[in-house]
């Protein structure tokens, strides 16, 4: 299983409204993908509970999840939302269970500069270090014409990550995150310019794919048998 974190310490950031349009986007590829929700305010949980039946099927992984119904679903992608405010121990063990750590950021200088602190932090983490988690940098809410956005642009090339995609101030997303929708579940003429923004993640995401399965995998007992409770082991 592909395991996608979503992590910046702001509130606000648009790690949610990632989450759950990344989901819908590997759902409408007709992907078996699971939301694990680590935030208390369960934005991603409330947005599947209010998930038409009739959209492609998103399933969530909580405490009270029955594992035998997550391995019938057997997903081949997860999605990890979290809170702002992502300790070490967590973000640990987070980060030696993903393939990649998504950080949305919003053009704005706090935002920004709680992010340049992140990023370190990241950049210290032994998983990240060696290469086996790659760090992808998403612009959140940007209006290119703004002064804003073209600083969050230079902050993302001056960090020297791959910058993944920038996602436009649009009302289609709050609409979506009441409505349970991602972008790829609504009418293409209403999302051209959405779609295209997120093409680049798309790709992105296939080639750290392709990347990881270059990767030895180490043959333990638990990537065949997942634990009976916490993360489910990266496959
Ligand atoms: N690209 C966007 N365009 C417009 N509104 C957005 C966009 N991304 C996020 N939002 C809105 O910003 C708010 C915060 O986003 P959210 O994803 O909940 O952030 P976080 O999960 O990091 O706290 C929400 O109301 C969301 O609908
Ligand atoms: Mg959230």
């Amino acid at each position: 299983m592909f395991t996608i974190l979503v992590a910046n310490p702001k509130g606000g950031a648009g790690k949610s409204t990632l989450t759950t349009n990344l989901a819908g986007m590997l759902a409408a590829l007709k992907q078996r993908v699971v939301i694990m929700d680590l935030d208390k305010q369960q934005s991603a949980t409330n947005w599947l509970a209010r998930r038409p039946e009739a959209l492609p099927k998103i399933m969530s992984l909580t405490e009270d999840t029955d594992l035998s119904e997550l391995r019938a679903f057997s997903p081949q992608w997860m999605v990890i939302d979290t809170h702002a405010r992502l300790r070490r121990p967590d973000r640990t063990y987070l980060l030696s269970r993903s393939n990649v750590v998504l950080v949305p950021v919003n053009p704005s200088v706090f935002d920004i500069e709680a992010t340049a602190k992140f990023l370190l932090k990241l950049h210290q983490d032994p998983n990240v270090q060696s290469g086996r988690v790659s760090i992808g940098l998403v612009g959140s809410r940007t209006d290119s014409r703004t002064r804003m956005a073209q600083e969050l642009a230079s902050f993302f090339q001056r960090s020297g990550l791959p910058v993944v995609m920038f996602v436009p101030d649009s009302v289609v997303y709050p609409q979506c995150a009441r409505d349970g929708f991602s972008i790829y579940d609504l009418p293409r003429a209403r999302t051209e310019q959405q779609l295209d923004a997120w093409q680049p993640l798309v790709v992105w995401l296939r080639e750290q794919l392709a990347k990881s399965r270059q990767q030895v995998k180490p043959a333990t007992d638990e990537a065949v048998n997942p634990p009976e409770h916490g993360v489910v082991p990266v496959a």
